[in-house]
């Protein structure tokens, strides 16, 4: 397939971006594209890099080397255009709690220059959109923290922003209300054309992205489809619960000769067919194991296959004792 490579084809374009903090690149030389009409995710665990990545694209930050183009235009020298044709919603909230939901939106739309009637259909639009119609003059104090960020897509929506930017938009949120910010941030493409990219080191989340790049330590180590990636870590995983995951691998590699992973619970194997292994392994594991599970890869199987460790932990041992050697059954 041939990528189109026209002008205003990609909303987002990086090539060999670098930002370093001192000493430390916190991004160290990525390459990515966003199609227009995307919802492209970045997924990675805290310190990833996804957030310097992010305030470079939204103009708040420079990068130390590289570019990056945002709507076409070039993020340093270009900022202005950038800033226009953007919306934000930050990690941390940024609303103001003294004001009621309407205020808050008509300030942020004089300071993009929208003012009148205009103003007044795009703030109908967008509160309907996040449905906070109904609460337009309540004080945002008295607002959920779910009604809080859906009030800030809206306010990053209201200027119709040909890319919206979401840091983490549901962190901290509980399940209902994170499905309902994402039933919200789903149907942007479609409604606005809208393009959005999200930074989330929630593996559920990501699933909801046409395309994801996996981020860790500052470098895209895979970018795909949910479903490409899950495809990339092979046919089956086979997991094996134990309290001796070192003990165990030994015995696994050692007579299989497969690459074996840790999970927090033990040892996960990505097999083209865990049937067949399974019936072979399974006289090796009596008392070592608590129990054994197959199924399809998830995405948290493609993230530990692609860095190694899982995204809430701090970096494990990767124990691809025998990756180069692994045998196809
Ligand atoms: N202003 C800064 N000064 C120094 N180090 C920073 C600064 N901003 C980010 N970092 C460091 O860069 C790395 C990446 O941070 P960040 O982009 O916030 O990651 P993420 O958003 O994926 O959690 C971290 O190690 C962080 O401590
Ligand atoms: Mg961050």
């Amino acid at each position: 397939m041939v990528e189109l490579n026209a002008p205003g084809s990609h909303a987002v374009v990086v090539e060999d971006l670098v930002r370093h903090f001192g000493g430390v690149a916190a991004v160290a030389g990525i390459s990515f594209r966003v199609r227009n009409g995307e919802i492209f995710g970045f997924l990675g665990p805290n310190g990833a890099g996804k957030t310097t990545t992010m305030r470079i694209l939204a103009t708040l930050d420079r990068p130390s080397s590289g570019r990056a183009e945002v709507a076409s235009y070039d993020v340093v020298t270009q900022s202005q255009e950038v800033r226009r044709s953007i919306g934000m919603v930050f990690q941390d909230p940024t609303l103001d709690l003294r004001l009621t939901a309407a205020e808050n939106l008509s300030f942020h739309g004089m300071v993009y220059g929208l003012r009148g009637a205009h103003l007044r259909e795009r703030m109908d639009a967008v509160l309907e959109m996040v449905e906070l119609a109904g609460r337009r003059r309540d004080l945002v104090a008295t607002f959920s923290g779910g009604m809080k960020r859906r009030l800030e897509i809206a306010r990053g929506l209201l200027h119709s922003p040909q890319v919206l930017f979401l840091d983490e938009p549901t962190v901290g949120l509980d399940p209902q209300t994170r499905r309902t910010i994402w039933k919200h941030i789903c149907t942007l493409p479609d409604t606005d054309g809208t393009t959005v990219f999200m930074t989330t080191h929630y593996l559920d989340e990501a699933e909801f992205c046409d395309r994801i790049a996996i981020i860790d330590h500052g470098q895209i180590v895979a970018m795909g489809t949910p479903e490409e990636l899950k495809r990339a870590v092979g046919g089956d995983v086979v997991t094996l619960d134990s309290d001796d995951p070192d003990g165990l691998a030994e015995v696994v590699c050692k007579e299989f000769q497969l690459p074996c992973r840790r999970s927090h619970t033990g040892l996960a194997l990505d097999v083209p067919d865990g049937g067949i292994l399974l019936a072979s392994l399974l006289p090796l594991l009596a008392g070592r194991v608590h129990s054994v599970g197959l199924h399809r890869p998830t995405l948290d199987d493609a993230f530990m296959h692609f860095t190694g460790h899982e995204i809430r932990d701090e970096p494990l041992d990767y124990l691809a004792v025998a990756r180069s050697t692994m045998r196809r059954q």
